[in-house]
């Protein structure tokens, strides 16, 4: 039976989101129902809001959750009824020439729910990231669904719930793409969230220097909590000569650039160390450009890497970084700077632009 629950919507583009009643199928073939127990607020809901990923209103918000699997469709393997499971974005087919090739992280059809939630007078709604989370339940493709064990709480619930987007996205561009070893040097340029997700994720992996690299005090502090061993103003300090001083005069074996704009990507590419790993996860504009001298390329050698999601496998990462929380290696409660109730999604909004919190977190 089709299930009448609560949810936030964005009905047009600009509007205050609303909190409104929308209607959830039972699962199809290879779909899930799961009661959602939190969701992050992200500025990617945000930009759905405004106008900046598409036109299809109305959007179902919300895509950093945790919930329990309330109901499945036919065919569904991977997980049950009664399962609490983190949600993401990127469930691969496993068909496609990337998945084909190995190459997991650019799987061209990444899967989504077939049926559509909808409005009570039928009208159908696009779920944020083909999620939908700020709602008490919602309708998701199985391959969208991680089962993780051991986070009863809703503490340990917000906390694990923010590795579905931004948190990953971080801690993936230092473990995943730039494969940080124990001993190394790495900068962040950038600690906003994924920044400072960043910076923990290359204390996870065991890097011994950790530079943090921001513009405003208040997020070098947020980072040297979460692990930076130096941090740098580059309002006061050129970044490339301070990352370079704090690593033996040499550069990082890995300098993660988290803010998307030229000057940081520069920066980036000069601070690295001979073969350093430079790390794109900021997202650039289709308009920007840099110089890279080819000499400065080929002398000093190493790579250019882009991270998408922190180049997850939602089902190789989730578990293992749940993991690596549960034993106080990784304080993915850090991120959660205040649990709200689903009808305060809007003063969530005012609250990111104000620049001072990394999370707010729905809880249902
Ligand atoms: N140098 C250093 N830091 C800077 C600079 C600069 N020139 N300009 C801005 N910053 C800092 C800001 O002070 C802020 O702390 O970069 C940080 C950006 O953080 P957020 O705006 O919170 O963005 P975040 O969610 O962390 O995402 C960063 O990654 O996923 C992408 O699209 C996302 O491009 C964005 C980037
Ligand atoms: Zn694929
Ligand atoms: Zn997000």
């Amino acid at each position: 039976m089709p299930q009448k629950v609560k949810a936030v919507i964005a009905r047009s583009k600009d509007a205050p989101v609303e909190l409104t009643t929308i209607v959830v199928p039972d699962p199809g073939p290879g779909e899930a129902v799961v009661d959602i127990k939190t969701c992050g607020v992200c500025h990617t809901d945000l930009h759905y809001v405004e106008g900046g990923i598409g036109d299809d209103y109305p959007y179902l918000l919300g895509h950093e959750a945790t919930g329990v699997v309330s109901a499945v469709g036919e065919g569904v393997t991977n997980v049950e009824v009664g399962d609490t499971v983190i949600l993401n974005w990127r469930a691969v087919c496993g068909e496609c020439r990337a998945c084909k090739k190995g190459d997991l992280k650019y799987c061209f059809s990444t899967f989504n729910a077939e049926q559509k939630m909808t409005l009570e007078d039928g009208t159908e709604l696009e779920p944020a990231l083909g999620i939908g989370a700020f709602a008490e339940k919602t309708l998701v493709h199985s391959g969208q669904c991680t089962r993780v064990d051991g986070v009863d709480s809703v503490d340990e619930q917000a906390a694990v719930g923010l590795l579905g987007c931004g948190v990953m996205a971080g801690i993936g561009a230092a473990v995943n793409t730039g494969e940080v070893k124990r001993g190394e040097s790495v900068a962040v340029i950038g600690c906003g969230g994924v920044g400072v997700a960043a910076v923990a994720g290359a204390k996870l992996a065991g890097a011994t220097t950790i530079v943090a690299v921001d513009i405003d005090p208040k997020k070098l502090a947020k980072a040297e909590e979460l692990g930076a061993t130096v941090t740098v103003n580059s309002k006061e300090q050129d970044a490339v000569e301070a990352i370079r001083e704090a690593t033996g005069g040499v550069g990082a074996d890995v300098v993660i650039e988290a803010v998307g704009r030229p000057e940081t990507y520069e920066q980036a590419f000069y601070a690295r160390d001979l073969a350093g790993r430079v790390v794109l996860v900021g997202v650039p504009t289709p308009e920007m450009k840099i110089e890279l001298p080819l000499l400065e390329v080929f002398g000093r050698g190493g790579a250019l890497k882009s991270s998408w999601y922190g180049d997850c496998l939602p089902e190789r990462d989730f578990p293992m970084l749940v993991d690596q929380y549960r034993l106080g290696r990784l304080p993915l409660e850090a991120f959660v700077t205040e649990k709200i109730g689903i009808d305060e999604v809007n003063e969530a909004f005012d609250t990111m632009k104000s620049g001072d919190v990394l999370r707010s977190v729905v809880v249902l």
